[in-house]
């Protein structure tokens, strides 16, 4: 059952719920008179917290979190850490992570070996355009382009060191047919490009899949590693032997 829109990202949701626990927790301990010690009064607002998230319908996962947050809050505190500690992991987490919360797409690295995979997977011997839609740190494009290098390989990037990491291993790596821009996929006009590579989360491939067929030319390939489109199988699909045993799926437009 879900009482919440749907629309609104899971971490805000989250963070929602949170508070309104602990306003019901206060209001009822108010009610009654009652004085709890701060880690009971934590564990009766992370409880009432994955209940609501449980009637709102969040992902499963959510409700250990949910549960743990205020308690964990209220343990790092009587650990007295200097403040400036979590401000710097936040920081930090802020300029790799960027816009995940909305985009519900974190950054994590394919494969060695799906890279590998992909060379077989592009035009062979012609040159070609390749464009990595949230390229991250570049291994992608750098592998590709030294491996492959008649294609001019592109990425676009929008959390902040992730791109500078790909920027600098691009400019001082000589890649010349290698560039990266830092912005948001939904800006980039994919009809540039003979070859569309993807590696995102389910989240946006629905949309990202509407975004291909409107601009990408006829003959191009769109290629995504591990997340499927619904209801579009692809026109092939490549099993690579690694950790994840990750699906390059492939579509000819
Ligand atoms: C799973 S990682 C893939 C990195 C790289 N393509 C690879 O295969 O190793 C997804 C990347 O997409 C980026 N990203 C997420 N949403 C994006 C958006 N709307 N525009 C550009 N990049 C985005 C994330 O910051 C993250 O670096």
């Amino acid at each position: 059952m879900t009482i919440l829109p749907k629309k609104l990202p899971p971490s805000i949701l989250a963070l929602l719920l949170q508070l309104t626990a602990v306003a019901l927790v206060v209001l009822t301990l108010r009610q009654f008179s009652l004085h709890p010690a701060p880690l009971a009064f934590a564990l009766l607002c992370g409880t009432l917290a994955a209940v609501l998230s449980r009637i709102a319908g969040i992902a499963r996962w959510w409700l250990f979190i949910q549960f743990a947050f205020a308690p964990a809050l209220v343990l790092m505190l009587a650990l007295d850490i200097p403040p400036g500690f979590f401000l710097a992991i936040f920081l930090v987490m802020l300029v790799v992570y960027w816009s995940t919360f909305r985009t519900q797409v974190p950054l994590y690295l394919s494969s060695r070996k799906v890279w590998q995979a992909l060379e077989t997977l592009l035009p062979a011997e012609q040159p070609f355009t390749f464009v990595d839609l949230g390229s991250g740190i570049g291994g992608v494009l750098t592998h590709l382009a030294d491996s492959r290098p008649c294609g001019r390989y592109h990425g676009i990037e929008v959390a902040p060191l992730p791109f500078l990491w790909s920027w600098l291993r691009i400019r001082f790596g000589g890649y010349p047919h290698c560039s990266v821009r830092r912005g948001s996929l939904w800006d980039c006009d994919l009809s540039q490009y003979d070859v569309v590579f993807a590696y995102l989360s389910p989240v946006p491939m629905d949309a990202l899949w509407n975004k291909a067929r409107r601009e990408m030319r006829p003959g191009s390939l769109f290629i995504s590693n591990t997340f499927a489109v619904h209801n579009q199988p692809p026109h092939e699909s490549v099993t690579v032997d690694d950790l994840h045993r990750s699906t390059l799926y492939s579509w000819r437009m």
